[in-house]
């Protein structure tokens, strides 16, 4: 097959290509230059490609996404409408957001934030034992990422809740399905974490409304897309004491800008998109055998459905 490396961003390119090239020796696999764009790729391993790919690339049939969310790549104005979109699925991302999302969870629920506060003043004073039942988790997405993060609470004995569209089961969580069932989810949480791609039906989830319906003194962790948070809502939500704090990762404008209140809020943390990032040598033979499996006409998983959205 020939493949090509096309990103705006990734910072090691020679390194993907590389290591695509040490797993499929005998395809062909170069980094994408539009200056010297052949118009043969028939496959493309990308991370926000340039707009120009589609037009320079016309015989494309695959494009193997590096990330998990396929938001930005559905909205490319010429992306054609017969590309199969394949994206990444874990590819290392799963354990180190369980890891994010239990971070920030520890800090509230076990003191730790208080614990460094307290520090600073060099105050020595131990907080009551931490009561699992008092921090309920409730993770919006139960996929590759969502699946883990519930499980990795479900091991520490925290009730957890998941909720999807489908309603699928993660063993020791209970599950919701569907928009009717979304109330009873957020009435049951207090630590809502957010792991659902950004699609129509769920972009401004993380609204006044759903705030609302959650336990008090809750706490949130958005590790998905800034698109899903109604971000006036959620000042007026830690001004107000509805929420105790945020953990934010994503944002709408990325680098978020200097002036955002959200950098100097006392009570958000946030990160520069860093939840998750797919590992090379995951991701590589992840794509590489689906790459021999397509070679054998087999059907592959991961095919993102353009009626879903994700
Ligand atoms: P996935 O495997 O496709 O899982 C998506 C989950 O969301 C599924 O459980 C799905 O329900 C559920 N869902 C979709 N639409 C829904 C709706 N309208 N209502 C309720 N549930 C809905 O995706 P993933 O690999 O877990 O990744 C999830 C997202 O995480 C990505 O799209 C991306 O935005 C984000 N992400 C962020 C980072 C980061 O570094 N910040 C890294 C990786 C991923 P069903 O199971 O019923 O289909
Ligand atoms: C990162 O945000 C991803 O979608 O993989």
């Amino acid at each position: 097959m020939d493949l090509i490396f096309a990103s705006r961003h990734e910072s090691q390119p020679q390194e993907w290509v590389r290591v695509l090239q040490q797993a499929l020796p005998s395809d062909s696999i170069r980094l994408w230059d539009p200056r010297s764009a052949t118009g043969t790729a028939q496959a493309a391993v990308v991370w926000e490609p340039p707009a120009e790919l589609f037009q320079r690339e016309p015989h494309l049939k695959y494009l193997f996404n590096l990330g998990a969310g396929v938001d930005a790549l559905l909205q490319m104005p010429d992306l054609p409408q017969d590309l199969t979109i394949v994206r990444v699925e874990d590819g290392g991302m799963a354990d180190q957001m369980a890891e994010y999302a239990l971070y920030y969870l520890l800090k509230e629920s076990r003191g730790f934030g208080r614990y460094a506060e307290q520090q600073k003043q060099s105050r020595w004073h131990r907080l009551a034992a931490t009561q699992r039942e008092q921090w309920p988790v409730g993770v919006m997405g139960a996929g590759h990422i969502g699946a883990r993060v519930a499980s990795l609470f479900v091991g520490l004995n925290y009730p957890v809740a998941v909720w999807s569209r489908t309603g699928r089961a993660v063993a020791g969580a209970q599950a919701y399905g569907g928009d009717p069932s979304l109330g009873a989810f957020l009435a049951q949480t207090r630590v809502l974490i957010n792991v659902l791609p950004l699609t129509p039906e769920t972009q401004g989830i993380l609204c006044q409304r759903t705030f609302e319906q959650l336990r008090p003194d809750a706490y949130l962790i958005n590790m998905a897309r800034g698109g899903h948070l109604i971000e006036s809502d959620l000042l007026a939500a830690l001004e107000s004491g509805r929420l105790r704090g945020a953990a934010l990762d994503a944002f709408v404008h990325e680098p978020l800008p200097v002036s955002h209140p959200f950098w100097a809020h006392p009570r958000i943390q946030l990160t520069p998109h860093a939840a998750g990032i797919s590992l090379v040598e995951q991701t590589v033979h992840q794509i590489a055998d689906k790459i021999r499996a397509l070679g054998r006409r087999e059907a592959i998983s991961g095919v993102v459905d353009r009626t879903r959205q994700y």
